[in-house]
């Protein structure tokens, strides 16, 4: 018997003796809905012989394995009917259209609750903001308990069932999520759970000294076993403290701390960590959670003279509470956190394990292409690494909550003829603005001062050169930074996935450099990137298209629109094109009876694309670029204006079928008049 068909056999015979059991626990639930217990056992059936597998390699050694297993179940039932109708209601729409994330529909936001609008009832009053913007997805940043004072912007999570106070209550949250939902947006919530704060009530028994909970995370008494690991360990947060472990001078424990000294990690080599985590996971998706983003998902699985990061444990872990998941909240997606290598990136996506990703390559290639002008490690690297397995999908973003790093492959850089090493460097002081010519506003972030490494702060806008445009009042640049800015985002909501818009952003919102007076920020520079929404200002801005913030907004807007339109965005692979010009990244989308070939320049200067190269990418002679409008024929080279990028589709192909009103717009008829309309400037504007 192969170790496939054992297992199987094993994992046949623990059901048959533990589904009896779960019966019997469940037989009062059962009589009151015997549709939803048929329903819990078809999907437990279904996904058993997985999980069982995957627990028993992780965990089968332990002395108490059955009894985890067992408590799982439970676990998993009591959640299963503990589930709000309408989120039953709501697994069974996504069971039946489980590519519903793939739609070109889909448009994400992300905030911190307390910066954006103060507290959920403010959110909730901004809800027409959102709509507006035409969000589908909404990510609240860490809401839950965390310490007083520093907290890594919530990420330290003390409690996984009680919210910050200064926020809202749980019951408010479940109010939002249902509430957000009847608006056609999901509700997105991080998952920490690589970590618990040391104010979380398991690291309090930890410290009082319960061998119990002592189990839960890394104590050890002396640097010995410190010292071994730190030898092939990364570190992550430098300039907070060196190393990877702190020292509590209350218990005389060094404890592992991958990120801030007050995260403590969790020890998954414990199946009751495990147990306990899955339970949590489980009460947050029945507050009403669509997508889950795993936090620090490299870090999860510890092993001695490795990097502890993406170790094939951390894969089975994550896959085991997706099939938790699939049993009792089946609408739930798994979204990786993984700002790692782009080959470790992607092997965390899988129908199976999480469904979409965090694109960091593309993100910090956009980036580094802006930087220099040319495109050649973005296209290359895009070729390579953008495609990803069917039933998954990227998230595609500019700017998030935290850092920009330089996370390409330095084969690929140097396929390219790129040094990886100096091309970083180049990079950091690029966006730090310490080269002559640059336009970036950043700060440095983590800078290591044994490596030199660095990673990058600052909002989309400042980056892109609003900042310097607007303190230098240079009328030429500010045009140049608002084209950035708008060539940016026609590339993310254009490539297929999901693009994600860091609010805030979506109004070209400036660094704000106050966080370095307030003592529980000044070390950490990505507040610089997170300011307080300032909506008496944004009131003001944001239908003024005389200024650059209302520009920004309206131009957002108005593709957003647009690219919900284009049925070729959906689901379906993008081919990455030659363009036969360095400043230019060309590809296609096809599907759905569309074609679009999306060509942008990242060029301070007019370019040209060969006429034949039109023809053959676009299959037409006859193009209209849905941005501006403007029609090109391939009679003659096509030309793009400096940061310009065109959505060109041929005239000859069948249109796309039905009424706009079914397309789900929100733009422009809501929002402006036709002539102010008119007034946004659709780059080419001259
Ligand atoms: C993730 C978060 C980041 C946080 C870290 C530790 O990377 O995005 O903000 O500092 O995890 O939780």
């Amino acid at each position: 018997m192969t170790d496939a068909q054992q297992v199987q056999q094993q994992a046949a015979l623990s059901l048959e003796r533990l589904w009896p059991r779960l019966e019997i626990t469940f037989r009062d639930e059962a009589d009151v809905a015997p549709a939803d217990w048929r329903a819990l056992e078809m999907r437990l059936r279904h996904e058993w012989e997985r999980l069982f597998g995957l627990l028993l390699g992780l965990y089968g050694g332990h002395y108490d394995f059955f009894y985890h297993l067992e408590e799982l179940l439970r676990a998993a039932a009591r959640s299963w009917f503990a589930r709000p109708t309408w989120l039953k209601q709501l697994d069974a729409r996504r069971e039946a259209a489980p590519a519903w994330f793939q739609s070109q529909q889909m448009v994400g936001g992300m905030c911190y609750v307390d910066l954006f609008a103060g507290t959920l009832q403010g959110l909730r009053d901004r809800l027409p903001s959102f709509k507006k913007l035409g969000l589908t997805y909404l990510h609240l940043m860490p809401l839950f308990e965390s310490p007083e004072g520093k907290s890594d912007g919530g990420y330290a999570v003390s409690s996984y069932r009680r919210l910050n106070p200064k926020l809202g209550t749980i019951e408010e949250l479940a109010e939002l999520a249902c509430e957000l939902q009847e608006q056609g947006i999901s509700l997105v919530l991080d998952f920490v759970f690589n970590h618990t704060s040391d104010e979380h009530e398991w690291a309090r028994r930890a410290q009082a000294g319960d061998h119990e909970y002592e189990r839960f995370y890394f104590l050890f008494p002396d640097r010995r076993i410190p010292d071994t690991y730190e030898r092939t360990l990364r570190e992550i947060f430098p300039t907070v403290r060196r190393g990877s472990f702190s020292w509590r001078e209350d218990i005389h424990r060094w404890v592992w701390t991958t990120f801030n000294s007050f995260q403590w990690d969790l020890n998954y080599a414990n199946p009751a960590v495990f147990r306990a985590m899955a339970q949590e996971m489980l009460f947050i998706a029945n507050i009403g959670v669509e997508v889950l983003r795993l936090d620090a998902v490299a870090f999860i699985w510890k092993r001695m003279g490795t990097s502890c990061e993406n170790q094939p444990e951390a894969h089975q872990i994550i896959q085991a509470f997706h099939c938790l998941a699939r049993i009792a909240a089946p609408a739930l997606l798994f979204k990786s956190e993984a700002i790692v290598h782009p080959d470790d990136v992607v092997s965390y996506i899988s129908p199976r394990e999480c469904q979409i990703s965090y694109n960091p390559l593309l993100m910090a290639l956009l980036w580094e292409s802006l930087a220099t002008g040319e495109v050649k490690l973005l296209a290359h690297s895009m070729r390579r690494r953008f495609r990803l397995p069917q039933g998954t999908a990227w998230v595609n973003y500019l700017r998030s909550h935290d850092d920009i790093g330089w996370t390409f492959d330095d084969n690929d850089a140097r396929w390219k003829w790129i040094d990886p090493s100096g091309h970083r460097t180049f990079l950091n002081q690029f966006y730090m603005g310490r080269l002559p010519g640059s336009f970036a506003r950043g700060v440095p972030f983590q800078e290591n001062p044994d490596t030199g490494d660095a990673r990058i702060s600052g909002t989309l806008a400042s980056l892109a050169g609003l900042e310097l445009a607007i303190q230098s009042g240079d009328e030429q640049q500010m045009e140049l930074a608002m084209r950035r800015i708008q060539m940016l985002y026609s590339i993310i909501l254009s490539i297929g996935g999901i693009p994600l818009i860091y609010l805030g952003d979506e109004v070209g919102t400036l660094n704000d450099y106050a966080f370095a007076s307030d003592p529980d920020k000044a070390d950490d520079s990505r507040w610089v990137h997170r300011p307080q929404a300032d909506w008496a200002w944004r009131g003001k801005v944001e239908h003024d298209l005389n200024s650059p913030h209302g520009q920004v907004f309206a131009q957002l807007v108005r593709l957003i629109a647009l690219r919900k339109q284009q049925p070729a965005i959906s689901d379906s692979e993008t081919a990455f094109v030659e363009t036969g010009n360095g400043h230019l990244f060309g590809y296609v989308r096809h599907g759905a009876g569309q074609r679009l070939f999306v060509v942008a320049s990242f060029s301070p200067h007019p370019q040209e694309m060969d006429a034949n190269l039109l023809r053959v990418y676009g299959v037409g002679y006859r193009f209209t670029d849905l941005i501006t409008g403007q029609t090109h024929t391939a009679e003659q080279p096509l030309r793009l204006e400096p940061y310009q990028c065109v959505w060109l589709e041929p005239s000859s192909l069948p249109k796309v079928t039905g009424e706009p009103s079914e397309w789900g717009t929100s733009y422009p008829s809501e929002m402006l008049t036709e002539e102010q309309d008119r007034k946004i400037p659709r780059f080419p504007s001259v």
